[in-house]
């Protein structure tokens, strides 16, 4: 993954723009738009999340209004609006989830990293925050990881802690 800071000006690659290609012609001629979801997704996977910059060209390329893109990039909590770490951990904060234990989890996870909500650890591997209901309710505390969303089911200090160590050494080691 590349890495983007902010309000530095992205360049798509040609790979990446291949890619674009492909999924805009999913789409009848004219309805390019309809690919913007697919394409803010691999422009995440590309540098982690969607920089203002990022977005402009998006909209460059599909001929749209930025604020077209910013409408939809702000509404789906799936698009990282800031630099995120390697490991965003989501935890589920909605009440079935609270009544087991997530907001022990969420201070647990605040503590074990040193950084608060949004933040980023000083080593680019982590980032945390509280998301709504994961669908998952019957197995809280969860959380999931994106981006291939791995979810992590009946959380506890101990295995939290494990799981950090495991993701650790896992983002060390690349
Ligand atoms: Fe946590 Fe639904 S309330 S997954």
């Amino acid at each position: 993954m590349l890495s983007v800071q902010e309000n530095l000006p992205v360049e798509f690659s040609e790979q990446l723009l291949a890619k674009f290609a492909e999924v805009v012609s999913r789409y009848p001629a004219g309805k390019q738009k309809s690919a913007l979801l697919p394409i803010l997704h691999l422009v995440q996977a590309e540098y982690g999340w969607l920089s203002t910059d990022a977005m402009d060209k998006v909209a460059a390329y599909l001929q749209i209004k930025p604020i077209e893109v910013y409408e939809v990039a702000t509404f789906y909590t799936m698009y990282f609006l800031k630099p995120q770490g390697k490991y965003a951990l989501e935890v589920c904060r909605t009440g079935p989830c609270c009544l087991v234990g997530a907001e022990r989890i969420m201070r647990h996870i605040e503590q074990r990293l040193g950084v608060k909500e949004g933040e980023v650890t000083p080593d680019g591997l982590f980032s945390w925050r509280g998301v709504e209901c994961l669908a998952a309710c019957g197995f809280g505390p969860v959380l999931q990881i994106g981006p291939e969303y791995t979810f992590y089911e009946n959380l506890t200090e101990e295995s939290v802690d494990a799981l950090i160590d495991t993701l650790k050494n896992k983002g060390l080691g690349q």
